[in-house]
């Protein structure tokens, strides 16, 4: 099946509203060229009204880094679905690395909001992958398994094809150490069949992307693989010609 390329961008916690919308204004003429892929900026909260304004009618779409599960409530310093919604966001990244690390987000959380997402009209990105210490003690595959079973346990079946999964081996991201295409490819397939033992048919439309360390230079490896459909991007997507340099690339695979 031909599954349309993604591209998103994973600012972090990166730039002001008004430093957003320099790089925002700079990167839709350069991207305007990419056909045939699609396209997302995840600002952080700060920044998404701004980002917002800049992209609306734009063929670059808005995403969030990460959302609470409920819609509202007393979680103070949380940020909800119908909130990002309402800013114009059509994405939200959902269990990064840096959220289960550093804010002990867990599986059952991460499953939490990914069904939350759906449930508010937000498409989730869903990142899954394992550290160095696991990767060397051969468990890659269960810890990746269990991040995508647990991830997608309240995932309705007909919101299943939506879905974007992000494959980032935790060693890979910031380190300048990028997994092989290779490796990233085997990876992805092996996402994928366990998406279609529970979702059938609608795995096939997931859009799988890799994330850690990607670049100008060595998207082709990964954008080139049949069973990755584009790229994560932290630090390269920060400056605009970088990030369009990515776009175009993935857009040639097209
Ligand atoms: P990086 O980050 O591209 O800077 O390695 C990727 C990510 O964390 O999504």
């Amino acid at each position: 099946m031909a599954r349309t390329p993604f591209i998103a961008g994973n600012w972090k916690m990166h730039k002001t509203g008004r430093e957003a919308v320099e790089t925002v204004t700079a990167l839709l003429p350069l991207v305007a060229p990419a056909e045939g892929v699609d396209i997302v900026v995840c600002p952080p909260f700060t920044a998404l009204a701004d980002v917002g304004r800049v992209l609306a009618g734009s063929r670059v779409e808005l995403g969030a880094q990460d959302m609470h599960w409920e819609a509202q409530g007393a979680y103070t310093g949380a940020v909800s679905g119908p909130m990002l919604w309402d800013l114009g966001c059509t994405y939200v990244i959902v269990g990064h690395s840096e959220r289960r690390r550093h804010f002990r987000e867990t599986d059952d959380d991460v499953g939490r909001k990914v069904a939350a997402a759906f449930a508010q009209e937000l498409v989730p990105i869903l990142c899954v992958g394992e550290t160095l210490e696991e990767r060397d003690a051969g468990r890659t595959e269960e810890v990746v398994a269990r991040q995508v079973r647990l991830g997608t346990a309240d995932l309705p079946p007909q919101a299943a094809g939506q879905l974007v999964v992000a494959y980032e081996p935790v060693w890979a991201i910031g380190t300048g150490r990028a997994a092989t295409g290779e490796e990233a490819n085997r990876v992805s397939g092996l996402i994928r069949g366990w998406l279609r033992e529970r979702f059938g048919d609608a795995a096939e439309a997931v859009r799988i992307l890799y994330g850690g360390s990607v670049t100008a230079q060595n998207i082709e490896e990964f954008a080139g693989q049949p069973e990755i459909d584009g790229a994560l991007v932290g630090g390269a997507s920060l400056d605009p010609r970088t990030f369009a340099a990515i776009v175009l690339a993935a857009a040639g695979r097209a």
